[in-house]
């Protein structure tokens, strides 16, 4: 894990990674390519267990993390904005600091904390916090269908959709028919059980040009570090124009972020999300080194 810092040369930033659920000394299968990647570039790794961390047990989650590491940029399953403060006061504890501060994750992860900035750029979006099992009344959910534009829409969570369920649970062919609504809204809080985070989002469907896919922008301390293909997409690679998104990217004020860019049918590029890097995965294919070279550069 020590490093020594050669004269002149920064040492590498350590990767923090989870570990395998079955093997806890090694690293989940999913991470190995990075993990072997961070290694050859000269970068620690330590592991933290994901399943502790998510049961509320963050101590024992970092118990592997060598005393003293300093500052850390996490690679792995995403969290909600709660568990990922607790994993940065339990690295504290040990001498380690996140690069990412809690209030940054939060700010890239949850579309209401990023959706002001990107408003310009993004699907209109309308919020109602609700907790997981409780979805909203059929009434409440024709509240929030007033504020967007008519016609359809999608619903999703402060960070996910039930995407892989388009008819029965993500894609509201008029937010005008509230029965229809409430249906398709109801079963995406009941698939999302325990999961469910923060609450329903409505957002404004737009007519993207499937064919081209979308483009995964990473994005750190505001300058553009790689364009990837989406994860679901790893054959389809746009070239998306960001000349209106990175000031908004800098505008968030986050280090490690992403953007997933769509082209719509009339021509613009539009951010059918953003994401914290850290917990943003990679296209199948692709080398890691693209991300993880000029990242662990910084610290
Ligand atoms: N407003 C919209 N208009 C049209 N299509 C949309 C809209 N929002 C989402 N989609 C489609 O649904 C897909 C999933 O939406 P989104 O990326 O917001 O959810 P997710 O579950 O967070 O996905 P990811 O796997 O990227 O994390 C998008 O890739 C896009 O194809
Ligand atoms: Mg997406």
């Amino acid at each position: 894990m020590k490093s020594l810092p050669r004269y002149g040369v920064p040492v590498p930033t350590p990767l923090l990674l989870c570990a395998d659920p079955l093997r806890p000394t090694r690293c989940d299968p999913h991470f190995a390519a990075q993990a072997a990647v961070a290694r050859s570039l000269g970068a620690g790794v330590a592991l933290v267990d994901h399943d502790a961390l998510l049961a509320g047990r963050a101590g024992e989650a970092v118990r592997r993390v060598p005393q003293g590491l300093g500052p850390l940029w996490y690679r792995g399953w995403m969290m909600t904005a709660e568990v990922y403060a607790d994993l940065g006061a339990a690295l504290e504890e040990r001498g380690a600091r996140l690069c990412t501060t809690a209030a940054m994750y939060r700010s890239a992860h949850e579309l209401p904390s990023w959706y002001e900035t990107f408003a310009d750029v993004t699907p209109a979006s309308a919020v109602m916090p609700c907790r997981p099992g409780l979805p909203p009344t059929a009434a409440e959910l024709a509240d929030l269908a007033s504020a967007l534009p008519p016609g359809p829409g999608v619903v999703k969570d402060f960070v996910k959709s039930r995407k892989d369920d388009w008819d029965g649970a993500c894609h509201l062919p008029d937010l005008a028919d509230t029965a229809a609504v409430h249906r398709v809204v109801s079963r995406f809080v009941a698939l999302q059980e325990e999961f469910l985070t923060g609450g329903v989002v409505l957002r404004a469907f737009e007519s993207f040009d499937r064919a081209a896919g979308e483009a995964r922008v990473w994005w750190l301390d505001g300058e553009r570090l790689a364009i990837t293909a989406h994860p679901d997409t790893p054959g389809l690679l746009p070239r998306p124009d960001l000349t209106e998104i990175q000031p908004l990217v800098r505008r968030l004020g986050c280090r490690f972020v992403t953007t997933d860019v769509a082209r719509r049918t009339d021509g613009a590029w539009r951010v059918v999300e953003v994401g914290d890097g850290q917990v943003s995965d990679l296209p199948s294919g692709i080398d890691p080194a693209a991300v993880l070279a000029p990242l662990i550069r910084r610290r």
